[in-house]
């Protein structure tokens, strides 16, 4: 009987995904695929669009397929968190899941979507949270995300303003050990010279930026918008009509979070200045 030769071993890549609905926008498979690429690892990130309703089969799909986990977007961090047979502490403080990790029985959930803010925010922006003055606009998901990671910087205070001031009340509630905290409606924020302002509405998705008194940031203070956009956002554009030294988007926040996702996923930490800066020089669209 003759010998086969041996088979080369077969190339095995990692495989990962984003699942969400709509998916075509997201910027996700080239932010993984340049780790991949700095830490030679062959990923292969795929952008899953489910159907509504359909999130559970899609990552049972994405299981079947040998995937190690998957990025959750809007609308089906909530899903993902009901989906998981276990959740991090940070994942059951924000309510929502944006990190699966699928391991050989178990599904792990995670959120690494504050780990990205306040990462970006100190250590690429150089913004200080500590024994600062931090106002939140809004009261949805987002800000449910990233209140712990904000409040565990030790602000000295932190007010949530929302359109609808009992979904402020009601969010602030649920952290009410964790800091100074505060609430109200968009009319009446009662402090005025707020070091940081984090635009957490969905406002800007729309392009639109719910009234402001310009008074409200301190002259010299940071305002930051959770959504990214090449061209800003209207929160962004009052924020430095409103005498901001610094006005960021949430391009940063994007890529500490996948980093952070990344190495849930692989044990290895990317490097994120880097790819940051390529994003910046060259916006994938
Ligand atoms: P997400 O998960 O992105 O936070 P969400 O849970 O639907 O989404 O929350 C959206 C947030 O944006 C809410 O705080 C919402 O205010 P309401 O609670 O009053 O609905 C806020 N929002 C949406 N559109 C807005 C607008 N045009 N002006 C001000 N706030 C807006």
């Amino acid at each position: 009987m003759t010998q086969q030769p041996e088979q080369p071993a077969r190339q095995c890549c990692l495989l990962l995904a984003v699942v969400g609905n709509p998916i075509a926008h997201s910027k996700s498979p080239q932010i993984h695929k340049a780790f991949g690429e700095q830490l030679g690892i062959d990923v292969d990130y795929r952008k899953t669009l489910a159907e509504i309703g359909a999130f559970a089969s899609c990552v049972a799909e994405l299981r079947a397929n040998g995937a190690r986990g998957c990025n959750v977007t809007i609308p089906f961090k909530q899903d993902a968190f009901e989906y998981c047979d276990r959740l991090s502490e940070r994942a059951a403080q924000a309510g929502a899941v944006n990190t699966l990790i699928f391991d050989t029985e178990v599904c792990r959930g995670d959120n690494t979507d504050g780990f990205g803010l306040v990462h970006d925010l100190v250590n690429n922006l150089h913004v200080a949270i500590g024994g600062r003055r931090i106002l939140v606009l809004g009261a949805g998901g987002a800000t449910r995300g990233v209140l712990a990671p904000l409040l565990a910087q030790g602000p000295q205070s932190l007010h949530v303003a929302n359109r609808t001031a009992g979904k402020a009340r009601t969010l602030i509630e649920l952290f009410a050990d964790a800091g100074n905290l505060s609430s109200s409606g968009l009319a009446d924020i009662p402090e005025r010279d707020f070091d940081l302002i984090i635009n957490a509405t969905a406002a800007s998705l729309g392009q639109s930026l719910p009234p402001l008194p310009d008074t409200l940031l301190r002259n010299g203070g940071a305002v930051y918008d959770l959504v990214y956009a090449e061209a800003g956002t209207p929160f962004l554009h009052w924020g430095e009509q409103a005498g901001a030294s610094l006005a960021a988007d949430g391009l940063g926040m994007l890529v500490e979070q996948a980093a952070e996702s990344f190495f849930l996923w692989t044990g290895r930490r990317p490097r994120t200045a880097e790819v940051l800066e390529a994003m910046r020089a060259r916006p994938v669209k």
